[in-house]
């Protein structure tokens, strides 16, 4: 599917620049492996195999999750603690931290410094309504209403993860305006309770 246009950084993405925004973001990954390291060479080749004789330009099942609909009513930050509570602190823990085997994680933090950062897809409550309701609680896919899964979503959000590497001149409101325009639902930037969302963890 690569080369593609993007939404996110409104220009023409190479596969490398695609793997190089798991590093920055959703990994939380400080300056990512240059395009021709060792690294992205590798994980692009790996990505050719696994594609041997896929069609090209076609969607392949598996890929992505259908979008799960904004509730009518709108989301609501104390029903999502609720499903937070009962259904995924078991594992992801009470205050977001994951939990680990030894020096890693086997149960990924959904919010706080390990996590991942602002500028990662998951942080749209549409990409993590969708996933969640496809995925989560792991191996109980599909079990969440749509409401629930955006009631969760946005509660995570409401929570802080690691800065947006790409914050502009230290100002979450130049960042806002400049990144999420166009780029989903979120509350990056927005006031809740008195408090400014996307602070980022210091
Ligand atoms: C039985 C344990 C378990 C439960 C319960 C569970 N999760 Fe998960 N969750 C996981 C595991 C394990 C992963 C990592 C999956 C992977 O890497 O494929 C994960 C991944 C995630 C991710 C992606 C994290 C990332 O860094 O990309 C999100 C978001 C998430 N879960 C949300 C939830 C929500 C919301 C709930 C409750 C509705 C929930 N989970 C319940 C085990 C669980």
């Amino acid at each position: 599917m690569y080369p593609a246009y993007r939404k996110k950084n409104d220009k023409v993405n190479t596969f490398a620049d695609r793997l190089q925004g798991c590093f920055q973001f959703s990994m939380n990954g400080g300056t990512p492996p240059a395009a021709d390291s060792p690294e992205i060479t590798a994980l692009s080749v790996y990505a050719y195999w696994l594609a041997s004789k896929a069609p090209l330009g076609v969607e392949l099942p598996g890929r992505g999750y259908p979008d799960v609909a904004p509730p009518a009513k709108g989301y609501s930050l104390a029903r999502g603690a609720e499903v937070y509570k009962d259904q995924c602190a078991v594992c992801h823990g009470g205050e977001g931290q994951g939990q680990k085997g030894g020096d890693s994680y086997v149960m990924p933090p959904l919010w706080g410094k390990d996590s991942y950062n602002w500028g990662a897809g998951m942080h749209r409550f549409n990409t993590a309504a969708s996933f969640i309701k496809h995925n989560m609680p792991l191996g109980k896919g599909g079990s969440l209403s749509d409401e629930q899964a955006w009631d969760v979503a946005a509660y995570l959000n409401s929570h802080e993860w690691p800065q947006d590497p790409r914050l502009i001149g230290g100002s979450v409101e130049k960042t806002r305006v400049k990144f999420r325009a166009n780029d989903g639902v979120n509350l990056y930037g927005q006031t809740v309770e008195g408090v400014l969302i996307g602070q980022g963890i210091r």
